[in-house]
C-alpha cells in the first residue's frame, strides 16, 4: 500500500530537483548543446592514411635518420619473424606524419615486400582491425564476417614475405589484445617490421623494444 506522507514526498522532489540541478551544471560545463546525441563513431574525414602531402617535414632529419636506422638495423641474431619500432610523443606533434615519410621513402620501401597502413585509433575493435589488415595486404575489400577466412587470406598473402606495417595511433594498452591482432603476421619472413605511433609511454613500451620519442621539431 501506498502510504507516502506529504512531507516524504517533499523530500524526495527536492531530491529531485537538486540531482536535476546538478546534470545542468554538468552540461553547462561540457558546452553540451540540445543537439547533442551519443557519443559519435563515424570515421573522422580526416582519418589519416599513409598518403601525405608532399610538403618538407621541417625540423625532422634527425627524428627521420633515427626510426631508418632503428628500423633497418641489422638483427642476424634476432629469431622474430618481425622487431617493432614505436613513435611516441604527445598530440599534434608530427608522429602520422613522421610515419607517413618513412612509410613513402624509397630507399626504405626498397627493403619490403609488402606495405600496409592501419589507422587503430581510441576503440580497439579486433575484427574490424583485422579486416583492415586483410584488405592492406589483397589492396581488395574484405567479405569475410569470420576472423578465422581472414587470418587466412592474410597468411596466404604474407608468407614468406618482408612487410613493413604501420599501426597508427594506437591507444590499447592490453597485450592479450595486440598478440591476437599480431598472430597472422607470424607466417612472413623474418625482417619484417612494424612500426608503432602512439601519444602513451606505456603502449610504447608494452609494443616494441625500440622505442623513439619525439618532441617539438627544432
Ligand atoms: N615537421 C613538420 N613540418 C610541417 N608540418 C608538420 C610537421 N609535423 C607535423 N606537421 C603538421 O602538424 C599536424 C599534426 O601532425 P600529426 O598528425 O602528424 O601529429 P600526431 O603527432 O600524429 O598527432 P596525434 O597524436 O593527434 O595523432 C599535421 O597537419 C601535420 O601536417
Ligand atoms: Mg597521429
Amino acid at each position: 500500500m501506498y502510504s507516502s506522507s506529504p512531507d516524504r514526498l517533499c523530500r524526495k522532489i527536492a531530491k529531485i530537483m537538486e540531482r536535476y540541478n546538478e546534470i545542468a551544471r554538468d552540461r553547462d560545463a561540457l558546452r553540451l548543446r540540445s543537439g547533442d546525441g551519443e557519443r559519435r563513431r563515424k570515421v573522422s574525414p580526416m582519418t589519416p592514411t599513409s598518403c601525405f602531402t608532399k610538403c618538407r617535414l621541417h625540423g625532422r632529419e634527425r627524428d627521420m635518420r633515427r626510426v631508418t636506422e632503428l628500423l633497418l638495423s641489422d638483427e642476424a641474431s634476432c629469431s622474430d619473424v618481425y622487431s617493432v619500432v614505436s613513435i611516441v610523443g604527445p598530440a599534434g606533434v608530427g608522429k602520422t606524419s613522421l610515419a607517413q615519410h618513412i612509410f613513402g621513402d624509397e630507399a626504405i620501401s626498397s627493403k619490403f615486400d609488402i606495405k600496409m597502413w592501419v589507422w587503430v585509433c581510441q576503440e580497439f575493435d579486433a575484427l574490424k582491425l583485422t579486416r583492415k589488415l586483410s584488405e592492406e595486404t589483397t589492396e581488395s575489400p574484405c567479405d569475410f564476417a569470420d576472423m578465422n577466412q581472414m587470418h587466412r587470406v592474410i597468411t596466404d598473402r604474407l608468407k614468406g614475405k618482408r612487410f613493413l606495417l604501420v599501426l597508427d595511433d594506437v591507444w590499447d594498452e592490453s597485450r592479450d589484445r595486440w598478440a591476437s591482432l599480431q598472430v597472422p603476421l607470424q607466417c612472413a619472413a623474418r625482417g619484417s617490421r612494424i612500426v608503432v605511433t602512439t601519444r602513451s609511454k606505456k603502449v610504447a613500451k608494452m609494443m616494441a623494444l625500440k622505442m623513439h620519442q619525439l618532441g617539438v621539431p627544432v
